[in-house]
């Protein structure tokens, strides 16, 4: 590895599994100290004890990131365990694949479930994470993990993709805002990953899969592994002129 990132403390949510996981796993190779957040427990704790034991920096921190306190928390213990924070990864997302249908009956609190963690919780962690970045005065990085569902309407479940929108304005909004400060932000839309958040609850993972796998021009469903080397350059000085845009990882799903 190049260590590209050494010296550098990076946040990343959801990190217990998927692609904040294989961001956490990577970005360690790179050099960076990473901080772990998310539920469950024993998820950021596995991955966590996980790049320790290879060699690398990481601490676990359960957050529950639709907890205001608790985001706040997990920032204040970042900066306790490695002195500084350069970069943010806003990633912890839900779907609730069943529920987040037929908006002419969708209940309230499917609605508001889904925004608070996937929309209200990003809110939360840009929020905590950016104010410490303004405190340090060095300038930061913030990667918000949006999703292709972000782009159109295809997706059944109208909370997350709403969300999604919602987010890659909110890293056009940092850029604009805190670009004269240093502050880089940049949204990043996975397509279709062979697991889904919640992938378990899926009425229907195979018709989804093949769906999917028909649509997309290079005729396979996405990993986390390819998802994350992308957030990974992004934190990078390589990427030091990129701000203020959003980029589509999906092997062409939203271009046919
Ligand atoms: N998998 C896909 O097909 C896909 C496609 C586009 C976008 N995404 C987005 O990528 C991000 C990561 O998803 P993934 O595919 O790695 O799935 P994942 O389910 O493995 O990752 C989501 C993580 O967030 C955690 N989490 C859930 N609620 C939380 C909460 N309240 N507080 C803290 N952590 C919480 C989960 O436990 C999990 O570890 C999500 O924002 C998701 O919406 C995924």
């Amino acid at each position: 590895m190049t260590q590209k990132l050494a010296g550098k403390v990076a946040l990343i949510t959801g990190a217990g599994s998927g692609i904040g996981a294989a961001t956490a796993r990577l970005m360690a190779a790179e050099g960076a100290s990473v901080a772990l957040a998310g539920i469950p427990d024993h998820g950021v704790i596995a991955v966590a004890a996980e790049i320790n034991a290879s060699g690398g920096s990481a601490v676990a921190i359960p957050t529950d990131v639709s907890s205001s306190a608790q985001v706040e928390a997990a920032v204040a213990r970042t900066v306790k365990s490695f002195g500084r924070l350069d970069i943010l990864v806003p990633n912890a997302g839900i779907q609730m694949h069943r529920e987040d249908v037929n908006l002419h009956e969708l209940p309230e609190a499917v609605w508001d479930r889904t925004h608070d963690v996937n929309y209200k919780g990003q809110y939360f962690t840009c929020k905590y994470g950016l104010a410490q970045m303004v405190r340090q005065g060095e300038g930061g990085v913030v990667i918000i993990v949006a999703s292709v569902t972000a782009l159109t309407g295809t997706t059944p479940n109208v909370s997350y993709s709403t969300g999604k929108a919602g987010l890659v304005n909110l890293a056009r909004h940092i850029a604009v805002h805190y670009g004269a400060r240093g502050i880089r932000a940049n949204s990043v839309c996975p397509g279709a990953l062979e697991r889904t958040p919640d992938h378990d609850d899926h009425p229907n993972p195979e018709g989804r899969a093949a769906r999917a796998i028909d649509r997309i021009p290079l005729n396979r469903l996405g990993t986390p592994d390819d998802i994350a080397p992308f957030i990974t350059f992004l934190a990078t000085d390589d990427a030091s002129y990129a701000s203020g845009a959003n980029f589509v990882i999906d092997g062409g799903l939203t271009v046919v």
